[in-house]
């Protein structure tokens, strides 16, 4: 199915079924521990060996020389397997750097070897018996040194690195009000609780790997590229994905080393990344260093905005693209925005909920929050000024729908709003406290996805695809769209996911998924309707499905039975033609957030956060609030707590264990309200949906920030706001 035009009514718009907040269908597994994940996979591999990874020691250089003579004898041990024995390997389309290093080193705890034995314990004493001689080189480590070699990079993700409208330069010298800072974010690492971890098994020329992975046919390209193998010969299975964040949109080395283990070892092998190897050995989010000026005239309205933004990467790696959110976000005639990216040698920095935004909107919502200082207005009537119903840049493109003011509105009034007092000038006992506020605002995008449903003839139907449930739900609004387009109970549902033997989805990311896939899954239903209406000898046009029947022109058949010795089989997706090129597809929300600092040591204590949403029709509210809480969870950490240290003489992530590198605790987050807007976008997909999984995270850390300002009167631009910064 082309969906090209704003969708119509449909059986959708119906929200029996749609748009209630059903628990999750695999809850009652995930909870038990039946859910099985990749690494416990004992249900599909009898007695698999374990792979231990071994990462190098040095960021830059040469391996000059591996000696496994100790490690192959010892106790247990199988196989061992270095770049030196693997036989030749490619790289992957997604990857930057080679998943199992050697001779070269390109980062630290890169992957040089995998050891396999009949156990953990065997594995992991063997390869402290390898021998590694390198020759290491001087890297670069430190971004803020490399402003000055940082070059324009290549167009990402479809847009160019730099954009200008009007006389930004002008506009900004003339006018009345101005704002020039600079603002940067640390690295972050996922640290989603499940680790990378695979479990390969080969039948001849052919390997499955079950794995823990977002986006699968992504993931069966680039292993059959790494490996030189033809597509069909790889098989993914991610049923279960313990978190990812982007962690786990690409191949990593786990999948590999399971596979070259395996195929050394003779039997099947499981290797999962011990946690301290993780954050140097997969990717990050990017360190980044953001300029923002702003010119408003004195009544408060956008002059000139301007935004640039340096990160750093290896070598074929992108920046980190923090300029996105500004050239849509806000009014103004003269703009520009930059990017920048300088060579890194350090791990690999790659997409983290929400790239481009998250980071973005930490710099541009504590500036705007400071411009509203300058002018002394009111925070939210300075956001609710310059909202604009047109792209910025190119006026002529309207938004599909944006109902960002009114996210602000319904905001204030529910969070008391009103009460806020000038900085400093609100006291609890020994805390200061202060409210802030910050647009959340994040791009809608689709990917076309496809499935497979089965009507068997108990009435049940399957639904087959190779999307993943990340933790977010997917499991549920597929069944639920199912059931909904159908007319049949959720309970008559079986979902099928995250097995590349079923039809390609759009995956988990860029929060594309939940629409993209649902809308597949329609696509797929709406082609099984007219196969049912078919068999059942009804008109397919007029047939309408409704209380486990389908009925037309009177008649009514019962779906139990209507497949008889066969199970009707159909197959079907969904493509999106230039509607989100026509118009301007985003989701919006405003974030409110109070915190207490404790006036005397500088302690940051969130008493609660409200999120107001506007992203389409809300598919299941219970699976979407989670989603936008857990968001603002990991937008609270970014704020306060987390920051990957770097040694910039040795090139590594100093803290990398979920011991050094902090994240929220329950403690941490008292109070969360969520509040979504009622609204569908008919441009946005037959499902008339929008992403809202990283909407949450959006501009969480501003509103944190600017919170703390009004608290204090003391402003940070520099995150992590660690107490030390607030003395
Ligand atoms: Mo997301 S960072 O595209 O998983």
């Amino acid at each position: 199915m082309k969906f090209n035009e704003p969708a119509g009514a449909n059986p959708i718009d119906r929200q029996k079924v749609i748009g209630k907040p059903f628990d999750r269908i695999e809850g009652p597994l995930k909870v038990t521990g039946r859910a099985p994940y990749a690494y416990e996979r004992h249900d599909a591999v009898e007695n698999p060996a374990v792979g231990f990874v071994v990462g190098a020691g040095i960021a830059k250089g040469r391996i000059k020389s591996i000696d496994v003579t100790a490690a192959r004898k010892a106790p247990g041990v199988l196989a061992v397997v270095t770049a030196e024995t693997a036989g030749k390997l490619g790289l992957g389309k997604y990857n930057i750097a080679k998943l199992l290093g050697g001779p070269e080193i390109d980062h630290y705890h890169q992957a040089i070897a995998v050891v396999v034995a009949e156990s953990f314990e065997q594995a992991r004493a063997a390869a402290g018996l390898l021998r590694v001689d390198y020759a290491a080189e001087k890297g670069v480590f430190d971004l803020r040194g490399t402003k000055d070699t940082s070059v324009k990079p290549k167009p990402s993700g479809g847009d160019e690195p730099d954009s200008a409208k009007g006389d930004f330069a002008g506009a900004f010298e003339a006018a009345a009000v101005k704002l020039d800072e600079t603002y940067t974010t640390p690295d972050h690492a996922h640290a989603m609780m499940e680790p990378h971890a695979s479990m390969a098994s080969w039948d001849g020329n052919k390997v499955t790997v079950w794995t823990s992975n977002q986006m699968i046919d992504w993931g069966v390209s680039d292993l059959a590229k790494t490996l030189g193998l033809p597509k069909e010969n790889v098989r993914l299975v991610s049923p279960y994905v313990g978190g990812g964040f982007g962690g786990k949109l690409f191949l990593r080395a786990d999948a590999v080393l399971a596979a070259l283990g395996a195929k050394a070892a003779g039997r099947p092998v499981k290797v999962a990344l011990p946690r301290p190897l993780v954050f140097n050995n997969t990717t990050h989010r990017p360190a980044t260093v953001q300029r923002v000026r702003i010119g408003a005239g004195r009544d408060g309205k956008i002059t000139a905005i301007g935004h640039e933004t340096w990160s750093g990467n290896l070598p074929n790696g992108k920046p980190e693209n923090a300029i996105d959110q500004t050239r849509l976000l806000y009014a103004g005639a003269n703009r520009m925005t930059a990017t920048r990216l300088a060579l890194l040698n350090l791990p690999e920095g790659n997409a983290m909920r929400a790239p481009g935004e998250a980071p973005g909107l930490m710099a541009l919502e504590i500036a705007m929050d400071e411009m509203a200082g300058k002018l002394g207005m009111d925070p939210v009537e300075f956001r609710i000024l310059n909202d604009t119903q047109v792209d910025p840049e190119n006026p002529e493109r309207k938004f599909s729908q944006r109902r960002l003011s009114e996210c602000f509105r319904i905001g204030s009034g529910r969070f008391g709003w009103s009460a806020r007092k000038q900085p400093g000038e609100t006291r609890d006992g020994r805390w200061l406290v202060g409210m802030g506020v910050a647009t959340a605002f994040r791009g809608n995008l689709v990917m076309k996805s496809a499935a497979r449903a089965r009507l068997a003839a108990d009435g049940r139907i399957t639904v087959e695809t190779d999307m993943t449930d990340i933790g977010t739900g997917t499991y549920t609004i597929i069944a639920q769209t199912t059931a909904e387009m159908l007319g049949v109970p959720l309970t008559q549902i079986d979902v099928k996911l995250g097995d590349s033997a079923f039809p390609v989805s759009a995956g988990s990311g860029g929060q594309w998924g939940a629409n993209s896939a649902t809308s597949g899954v329609y696509a797929c239903c709406v082609k099984l309707r007219e196969a049912i209406a078919r068999q059942a000898g009804l008109d397919p046009l007029k047939a309408d499905f409704a209380d486990g029947q389908v009925t037309a022109d009177g008649k009514s058949v019962a779906l139990a039975g209507v497949a008889n010795a066969r199970d009707i089989v159909v197959e079907d997706g969904i493509e999106f033609g230039d509607l989100d090129k026509r118009y301007a597809q985003s989701t919006f929300g405003a974030h409110f957030v109070e915190i207490g600092v404790d006036h005397a040591t500088g302690e940051s204590r969130i008493r609660r956060m409200l999120a107001v949403c506007a992203a389409g029709r809300i598919l299941n509210p219970k699976s979407a609030r989670s989603q936008v809480i857990g968001a603002m969870t990991m937008g609270a950490g970014a704020a306060l707590m987390e920051e990957l240290a770097v040694d910039k003489e040795r090139g590594f992530f100093v803290n990398h264990d979920l011991a050094g590198y902090e994240v929220p605790v329950h403690a941490d987050i008292p109070h969360q309200e969520v509040v979504f807007l009622d609204e569908t976008d008919p441009y946005s997909s037959p499902m008339k949906a929008k992403g809202v999984g990283e909407l949450g995270i959006c501009g969480v850390a501003a509103a944190v920030a600017n919170a703390i300002y009004n608290a204090t009167g003391v402003r940070v631009r520099d995150y992590p706001i660690t107490l030390d910064k607030l003395l």
